[in-house]
């Protein structure tokens, strides 16, 4: 079975999706932990409630990373559970070498715009301040960057004139949740080649 370990620092919407569309046996696939740096986030609860092994691991000193002897202990957490992918869902922190050495196009990510625009926080705000008319999301490897490695699925949101922030990213985090276990369906089918940045759906 192809093991996944989530790792995220918030309310866990797309841990959801991910673990629902596994319920509904669309994803056959099985999540074996969840991992959070924050204490009480709702992701760890979620987790909890579906019987899914879940851990508070403490980042260490820096805010926007973790300290490489944490990222080991992140790292050997997944190990043992031997999982095949790493997946952030809403992890606020910028991944390092510890894990990218042990992970090599083996972590993922999914973020709020369609990238390469609005890297960085709050990107939705970002695209509605921009005055993008069109807005969405992304699902993308780790690499060495931030919000940059290659691109596996994108979808689109249109911005209404009346937006506000807070309901754009509503609507793009519904397109998370679809995009996200369609993404992971892919990896854990080996049905998509990575060539360079472009990622290709083997035929
Ligand atoms: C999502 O909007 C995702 O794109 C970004 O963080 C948010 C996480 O949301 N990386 P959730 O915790 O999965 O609900």
């Amino acid at each position: 079975m192809f093991k996944i370990g989530v790792i995220g620092s918030g309310k866990g919407s797309n841990f959801v999706a991910l673990a629902d569309a596994v319920n509904r046996g669309q994803l056959d696939i099985e999540i074996s932990v969840v991992i959070s740096d924050v204490e009480n986030a709702f992701i760890l609860d979620r987790a909890k409630e579906r019987g899914i092994e879940s851990l508070y691991i403490p980042p260490g000193k820096f805010k926007t990373k973790l300290e490489p002897e944490v990222e080991q202990a992140y790292v050997n957490v997944l190990k043992k559970h031997n999982v095949d992918l790493v997946v952030l869902a809403g992890f606020m922190r910028i991944i390092k070498n510890t894990f990218l050495r042990e992970y090599p196009k083996r972590i993922i990510n999914i973020h709020p715009s369609l990238l390469p625009s609005f890297k960085g926080l709050e990107a939705w705000k970002q695209a509605l301040e921009y005055g993008v008319k069109v807005a969405g999301c992304t699902v993308h490897f780790v690499d060495e960057g931030v919000d940059c490695g290659p691109i596996i699925i994108q979808r689109e949101v249109m911005v209404k004139p009346d937006d506000t922030p807070e309901r754009l990213h509503e609507r793009i985090q519904v397109q998370e949740h679809i995009a996200y276990p369609e993404a992971v369906c892919l990896i854990s089918n080996n049905a998509i080649i990575v060539e360079d940045r472009v990622v290709r759906v083997k035929e």
